[in-house]
């Protein structure tokens, strides 16, 4: 098994084994609860969480495997200085897999060289979230049957949000994606994370700052959370917080079959009344952000789901 930092470790076609691997535990939960028998995973969040960390452990428990891990530093021994080599050393003697997210972009990869078992970033900072970036995709794919020929707007903090640097490096790599980054002027996307678009010959990217102006383009409206975690200062929190308010107003704009994508928890940048609205696809997409957590773990343990045939039969 290999740890996944970024989806870049992962080819297209084994990406889209995982698609449809989920879909076949979708259909099959029965059959596959004795997958992972025997395993053990390690969630070590330093930082919250609610979706991440409880999807990590119900996919593995779904599986028949069992679940350690600490929620919040405070009760580890990282509070008495341990460094996250030294605990991916210790807890590598207990587990089987790891996931782990923290605050500081690069944690991942750091644990990931210090752990003799594979480590699957559940978000580092402002980095990246690739588990995050499988339930995207599995949710475009389920919406409009493809995952490549969209026009994908990505709107609000492009700047600290690793689910939108993760799921721009990915859409890259299928191609033929037109991106649309809108943000408030402060919150732009980073130039790595441009560049990766610019290198793409088949994909492009314009940077706007006004929702209602591009809305009716989108085939896909990503959403995001200004992040007052990533903020160092509290006046420009508040000032940006509520630049983009999506309610039925705005959305009347839109397509009638785009898809609102928000990778949660939201505050106040989708108004509650969108939540009935068809074109709302978070919760969908909440739900799979499991079945891909399981479609992860059983591949990254190299463990077989009964009567599954691969799309691609290269392990990771
Ligand atoms: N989408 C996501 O990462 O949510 P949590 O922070 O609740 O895990």
């Amino acid at each position: 098994g290999m740890s996944v930092i970024t989806l870049d470790s992962l080819s297209v076609p084994q990406i889209q084994d995982l698609l449809h691997k989920a879909r076949y535990i979708d259909a099959h939960r029965r059959q596959v609860a004795h997958t992972c028998e025997g395993r053990v995973l390690a969630t070590l969040f330093y930082e919250p969480s609610t979706r991440t960390r409880l999807s990590f452990e119900t996919a593995m428990l779904r599986l028949g495997g069992q679940v350690i891990g600490f929620a919040g530093a405070q009760l580890a021994s990282v509070t008495k200085g341990e460094s996250i080599s030294d605990t991916l050393k210790t807890v590598s003697n207990y587990v089987d897999v790891v996931a782990i997210r923290h605050p500081k972009e690069g944690a991942a990869l750091v644990a990931s060289r210090a752990a003799s078992v594979p480590v699957i970033n559940a978000g580092d900072g402002g980095h990246m979230h690739p588990t995050q970036t499988l339930a995207d995709l599995a949710t475009i794919q389920s919406r409009f049957g493809r995952i490549t020929d969209l026009t994908v707007g990505l709107c609000g903090d492009l700047t600290f949000g690793r689910t939108v640097h993760s799921l721009i490096e990915t859409l890259c790599r299928f191609g033929n994606v037109r991106f649309v980054l809108i943000s408030p002027n402060e919150l732009k996307t980073p130039q790595y994370v441009l560049d990766r678009i610019r290198q793409t010959p088949s994909c492009s990217y314009v940077e706007v700052s006004d929702l209602s102006e591009v809305i009716g383009d989108l085939d896909v409206l990503y959403m995001t959370r200004v992040q007052k975690e990533r903020f160092f200062n509290e006046d420009d929190y508040l000032r940006l917080r509520d630049t983009y308010i999506l309610d039925e107003t705005k959305l009347s704009l839109a397509k009638d079959d785009m898809a609102v994508l928000h990778p949660l928890p939201r505050v106040n940048e989708i108004a509650t009344e969108v939540d009935s609205d068809p074109r709302a696809a978070y919760f969908e997409q909440v739900r799979n952000g499991m079945l891909m957590r399981m479609a992860l773990e059983s591949s990254v343990l190299g463990d077989d789901l009964p009567g599954y045939e691969p799309l691609e039969t290269r392990t990771l």
